[in-house]
């Protein structure tokens, strides 16, 4: 009996070496192997992980020594291949966005209901320590109720980015731009520290990339929550640099203000420090370090050991939103935000 679990990562992208970092990290997890359908993507991992190597998903799910796997590939790919794996018994780490609609999300609950799937769901900010702070401090009511909320992200995203991958740029393979790629986080956050959202209203354009880009590269929205609370959204991947994005929480008596990776309050006209987001990250700077903590939780929790993680069902209300917003872009009018 072994104490530790077999993890497979599938897609040997950008984001992967993350993915093998958490792994490596983790007690309770060992990298067994990899998969890729693009063969110089795959040797590559192979010789630098010493693991083994499948080139299909199929091949995966069918080694019983392969207890997790972890969904690293293009988002149009995401549902068929969470789905799959619930149905073969895998434990799933899957990245953003879970699904690329919300149709796509309400069919695969009812397969992770069925067949009693343990997914995770990488939303790693949530894991940030100023996040974690501003939780604390929204939860301990201390400075009243909340008010409002806004999330900024500005970044680039230029030709040459879209160029790396053709998945990237397309409604059908990306399923979106800012919004549904780089801005997601910010979405998350609004959701997981506001209230629970109703409805969005938005606008979507492509500013800079015409002609390179089908899907939008900036974005704004004001998302209607319960309580009154609104959250105001801005997302460019039109800015010439990444910058730090940029969160506001206004409550009764005081406000908090996460920048340059600090978390300040502003109380009474006076701002204090509260937190830093000093940890060690892996890969680009802008992913932050969050995917150690939770991919680390996930096995140290399927191992009996505990640990918070993010599981299926807080994909809910980015995903209700993101396909909201969409909506509202089209339609230009106020639109729902889906539930389960
Ligand atoms: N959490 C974060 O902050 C963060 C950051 C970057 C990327 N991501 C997410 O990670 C995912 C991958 O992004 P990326 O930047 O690594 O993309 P990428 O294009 O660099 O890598 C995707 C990999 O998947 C492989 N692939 C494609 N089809 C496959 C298939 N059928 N079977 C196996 N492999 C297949 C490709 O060959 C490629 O190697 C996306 O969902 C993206 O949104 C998340």
């Amino acid at each position: 009996m072994r104490d530790y679990l077999n993890a497979v990562i599938i897609g040997c992208g950008s984001i992967s070496v993350v993915h093998a970092a958490a792994i490596n990290d983790s007690e309770f997890a060992k990298l067994y192997g990899v998969c890729d359908t693009d063969k110089s993507k795959l040797d590559a991992a192979v010789a630098k992980y010493g693991c083994k190597c499948y080139t299909s998903i199929e091949e995966v799910l069918e080694d019983e020594n392969v207890d997790v796997v972890h969904i690293c590939t293009p988002h149009y790919l995401h549902s068929s291949m969470l789905e799959a794996s619930v149905k073969a018994g895998k434990k799933v780490v899957i990245e953003k966005p879970m699904t690329m609609n919300f149709d796509e999300y309400r069919h695969a609950y009812a397969v992770v209901k069925e067949y009693d799937g343990k997914v995770c769901n990488i939303i790693q900010n949530r894991f940030n320590p100023c996040i974690i702070k501003i939780k604390e401090m929204i939860e301990s009511g201390k400075y009243g109720k909340i008010l409002g909320l806004r999330g900024i992200l500005t970044w680039k995203r230029d030709a040459k980015y879209y160029a790396s991958g053709q998945w990237r740029g397309k409604w059908a393979t990306e399923g979106g731009g800012v919004v549904i790629n780089q801005a997601l986080h910010t979405i998350d956050l609004l959701c997981y520290l506001g209230k629970k959202p109703k409805s969005v209203k938005a606008t979507c354009d492509n500013r800079s990339l015409q002609g390179i880009i089908e899907v939008e590269d900036t974005a704004e929205a004001i998302i209607h929550m319960d309580e009154g609370v609104n959250a105001l959204f801005y997302a460019t991947n039109a800015y010439c640099r990444d910058s730090c994005y940029d969160l506001e929480v206004v409550m009764e008596n005081a406000y908090l203000k996460y920048m340059f990776n600090n978390l300040y309050l502003i109380e009474n006209g006076e701002m204090s420090l509260l937190e830093s987001d000093k940890m060690e990250v892996c890969g680009k700077t802008c992913w932050g370090g969050g995917h150690k903590t939770v991919i680390g939780n996930f096995y140290s929790n399927l191992c009996g050991h505990g640990g918070e993680y993010t599981p299926f069902e807080s994909a809910a209300e980015y995903i209700g939103v993101f396909d909201a917003l969409y909506k509202s872009a089209n339609s230009r009018k106020e639109e729902k935000v889906e539930t389960l």
